[in-house]
């Protein structure tokens, strides 16, 4: 069987865990191949609202295997935090999820190392989650990282050699911290993950595929956020693009079957960093606050604008994304006409492929359909969509090539629309 992936083509935050948890009957095992605790995935159903981190989407159905991929990096203390309050909620993880021992440890240092850079960026700072998401995959690059299989191999030299080599860095930077209770709670930490199965994951997720199981390989972050292709250096540290999923699982090119590729039909970014399409008007306020645009973990305020279709061509290319999955179309009931960016103005010259550099300088140019004004959170088939929500999905499906075939009109599970039901 093949591994299909669903990953942002956008700044994040598109709607990942909500469609990762929809689309998870379908398959027998849920993985997570990059990014960390960096990562807010928020599940609606049955009136209660979940937000994973951490934890693979596909905990909430049963009778599926969950796995953090080697290419995750792992904070313990915020793992533990995680697992805990999901137990408390009746959702044991323990017998579901497995744990690639190659994954890498974010260590209490590495949190303050990301704070200790961010500070030193002064206005120029990325606006990181301040989850030592950098530092964490920059000792693994450099090779000095400290992955959840050391727990079982001399780990107290290694814990003890990394945090020196961080101490050192952060009195260089002279940057003022205490880690003691942070310190000794991510300590206790360690014996809470030793609990769970620690894996050989490659190996694992490799059998399954030949035993005819399915994957869903769950993205973290998004295109533009990826540390080759995204809006770079305004970035997160990790590949979060298709490519990710074939290094963060140790599977091969070969296994990839679907990307979906999932995008909101407006745009947010959180943090610092280019958006040409940023609204900075009453429009862009709306859209904030229509669509509840705050961090589902830091609670910061995203940035809100159109749909940049520059942007999403790029990643539909980069993705090599299969099918499309329009999110929260519901924020824009009320518009009377949609805006869509469909080229750049740069220099005084129109182009369409997204540049090397985004500056302040780019124009976006819009073209706008009108609105369809009608409240669609409750429908449940295509055939209820309004005729000018009809035309604004072919509008973007001819610009982007791919077909739309899931709608998200709301944030529960119940609402979402899967259309051309029968090709299914
Ligand atoms: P993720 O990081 O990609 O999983 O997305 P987040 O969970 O960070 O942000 C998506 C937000 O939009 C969450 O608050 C979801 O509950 C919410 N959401 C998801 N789909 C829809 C939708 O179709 N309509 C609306 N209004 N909200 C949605
Ligand atoms: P999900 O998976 C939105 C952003 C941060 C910052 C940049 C680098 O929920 O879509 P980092 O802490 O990774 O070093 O921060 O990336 N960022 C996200 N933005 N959604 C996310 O995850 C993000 N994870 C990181 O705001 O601009
Ligand atoms: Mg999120």
């Amino acid at each position: 069987m093949k591994v299909d992936v669903l990953l942002g083509l956008q700044w994040g935050d598109e709607g990942k865990g909500k469609i990762v948890d929809v689309l998870t009957p379908k398959y027998d095992v849920i993985t997570r191949f990059q990014g960390g605790p960096n990562a807010g995935h928020t599940l609606e159903f049955n009136g209660e609202k979940y937000i994973l981190r951490s934890v693979p989407s596909g905990i909430f159905q049963g009778g599926k295997v969950n796995i953090i991929g080697n290419g995750v990096v792992l904070d313990p203390l915020l793992f533990k935090q995680e697992a805990e309050a999901l137990a408390k909620s009746g959702h044991d993880l323990t017998q579901r999820l497995y744990i690639s021992k190659k994954a890498h440890l974010i260590l209490p240092t590495h949190r303050i190392l990301d704070a200790a850079y961010e500070a030193a960026k002064g206005t120029g700072k990325i606006g990181t989650t301040g989850k030592g998401i950098g530092p964490t995959y920059t000792d693994k690059i450099s090779r000095n990282g400290i992955r959840v299989g050391d727990l079982l191999h001399n780990f107290e030299a290694k814990y003890s050699a990394a945090k020196a080599r961080h101490e050192a860095i952060l009195k260089s930077l002279n940057y003022t911290y205490d880690i003691t209770e942070l310190e000794a709670e991510w300590l206790e930490a360690l014996e809470y993950l030793k609990q769970f199965n620690l894996i050989d994951s490659e190996h694992v997720i490799n059998e399954y595929l030949n035993e005819g199981k399915s994957v869903l390989a769950e993205g973290a972050q998004g295109t533009l956020l990826d540390i080759d292709f995204g809006s770079y250096p305004f970035v997160t540290s990790s590949n979060t693009v298709c490519a990710g999923c074939c290094t963060g699982l140790g599977v091969s090119p070969r296994t990839i079957g679907d990307v979906f590729g999932i995008f909101k039909a407006y745009c947010t970014r959180v943090g610092s960093g280019p958006f040409p399409t940023e609204l900075f008007d009453e429009t862009g306020e709306k859209l904030c606050d229509l669509g509840h645009e705050f961090g589902s973990v830091t609670g910061r305020r995203r940035r809100c604008g159109w749909i940049d279709l520059v942007a999403l061509r790029y990643a539909v290319m980069i993705n090599g994304v299969t099918q499309l999955i329009m999110m929260k179309s519901d924020v824009l009931d009320g518009f009377d006409t949609i805006k869509a960016c469909v080229a750049y103005r740069i220099n005084g010259e129109e182009v369409t492929r997204f540049p090397y550099e985004i500056d302040d300088t780019i124009e976006p140019v819009y073209v706008e359909l009108p609105g369809w004004k009608t409240d669609m959170i409750k429908m449940q088939d295509e055939d209820e969509f309004p005729e000018e929500f009809n035309a604004y999905l072919s509008f973007l499906e001819e610009e982007l090539g791919v077909p739309i075939k899931v709608v998200s009109v709301g944030p529960d599970r119940a609402q979402t629309i899967v259309r051309y039901t029968e090709e299914a």
